[in-house]
């Protein structure tokens, strides 16, 4: 048989030099003052997905194609840490029964698994990439997706299956609460969730998660979730402190969990436990904040100001799931940070970009400095307090991921 010829070779765009950007937000304190490194009056040139040259754009290098910011903001893509968005199911009426007085519960999970379960392949891979879609729109560019909605072997797998389709940081969460045919045998299911459903689930995880809160698993059952997991090579991190004080936070720290999420009940030493993991020297654990959470349950605001005082890590996420927070927004997180957690707006910025990196142990991301991944976000606006300023306006103009156009245009 014959082969057709080659197409004749297009000249491909070898670098594009994204010009007039008012602020530029590196999150590099070598290349601008304050906590998000901003260069006013900026450029940026970028080269196979990265970035090759930023700074001031009197200096900017000459590149193939030039794109006009005008005037306007460039910061890193939101690392959104946290979130369930492999589900099936409605809990609507649930969210207004609670605005009418019902207090949040971890119990609420099974409506979602039994829908789960339920639902096709097709239909989780489904709904996972719309809110992927949507994320990306609001400048989402790194996205963790967990399972545990499934919480049976072949469920948790499906689950992750569709998870990986969508994105490199993957969480197993076999143990988010107990499910009904394991009802009065919590540590029966922790034995699955520590042998075959973890052999199973491994291979598409790159991350063990568990719901250490009184109504899920206690300091105990997380710890051996945790320990087996890392011993199967998923590194740790813990839903702690969401629904009450509890012992969380220590463990996280303790089990060396890259992150520990919610954080909404921190005792004293919760904070400097977390404040110490930061001046070991290794890679500490971060307190991620989810204040979509808190407003969505009408619970109090995770007190932001007494971890970042003691130099804890703090990142922002929205946790966008079914129940608790069904939000992909990270500029709404930021605004409730802001107006709620009394975060400036640089930090809260930062920890929605460069605190997300952290919880996921990133590098490559969450930051515009040369070499990192061009994930770049666009924003219609002259600074990035405009994010907190202007709250609930859609002002992204234009995203970038590996320096691919993915959403808006600039
Ligand atoms: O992060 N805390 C546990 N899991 C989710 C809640 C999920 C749900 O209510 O369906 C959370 O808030
Ligand atoms: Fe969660």
């Amino acid at each position: 048989m014959n082969t057709p010829d080659p197409a004749p070779a297009v000249p491909a765009v070898s670098s594009v030099l994204v010009d007039g950007v008012a602020h530029l937000v590196t999150n590099d304190p070598a290349l601008g003052p304050g906590p998000l490194g901003e260069v006013p009056d900026a450029a940026v040139v970028v080269e196979a997905g990265r970035v090759a040259w930023c700074g001031p754009r009197t200096r900017a290098p000459a590149a193939d194609v030039r794109v006009d910011a005008a005037g306007r903001c460039l910061i890193p893509g939101f690392v959104d840490s946290h979130s369930h968005v492999v589900f099936a199911g409605d809990r609507s009426r649930e969210f207004g029964d609670r605005m009418s007085g019902r207090p949040y519960e971890a119990g609420g999970i099974r409506t979602t698994v039994a829908a789960t379960r339920a639902a096709s392949d097709t239909d989780l891979l489904g709904t996972a990439t719309r809110l992927l879609r949507e994320a990306r729109a609001q400048g989402t560019t790194t996205l963790e997706i967990k399972s545990g909605y499934g919480l049976s072997t072949a469920d948790e797998q499906r689950c992750l299956r569709a998870a990986a389709r969508l994105t490199d940081e993957t969480t197993f969460l076999g143990a988010h609460v107990v499910p009904p045919e394991y009802d009065g045998d919590t540590d029966g299911y922790v034995d699955l969730v520590t042998g075959g459903m973890l052999e199973a689930c491994a291979p598409h995880a790159r991350w063990i998660d568990v719901f250490c809160e009184r109504g899920a698993f206690d300091e105990h059952q997380a710890r051996r979730v945790l320990r087996a997991g890392r011993d199967r090579g998923l590194m740790p991190r813990v839903h702690g402190n969401q629904l009450g004080p509890g012992p969380g936070v220590r463990l996280a720290v303790a089990e060396g969990a890259a992150s520990v999420d919610h954080c909404t009940h921190l005792s004293d030493d919760d904070v400097a436990a977390l404040a110490g993991s930061a001046s070991g020297g290794g890679p500490a654990t971060v307190a991620t904040l989810l204040p979509g959470v808190d407003f969505s349950t009408r619970q109090p605001y995770p007190d932001a100001r007494a971890l970042l005082d003691a130099g804890a890590p703090v990142a922002l996420a929205t946790d966008c799931n079914p129940g608790s927070c069904f939000t992909s927004s990270m500029a709404l997180c930021i605004a409730l940070a802001v107006r709620e957690m009394r975060m400036s707006p640089e930090e809260a910025l930062r920890a929605a970009t460069a605190g997300g990196a952290a919880a996921l142990r990133r590098d490559d991301v969450g930051h515009l400095a040369v070499g990192a991944r061009a994930d770049m976000v666009l924003l219609e606006a002259p600074n990035p307090v405009y994010l907190a300023y202007r709250p609930g306006v859609p002002q992204v103009a234009a995203v970038w991921k590996d320096g691919e156009l993915v959403a808006g245009r600039p």
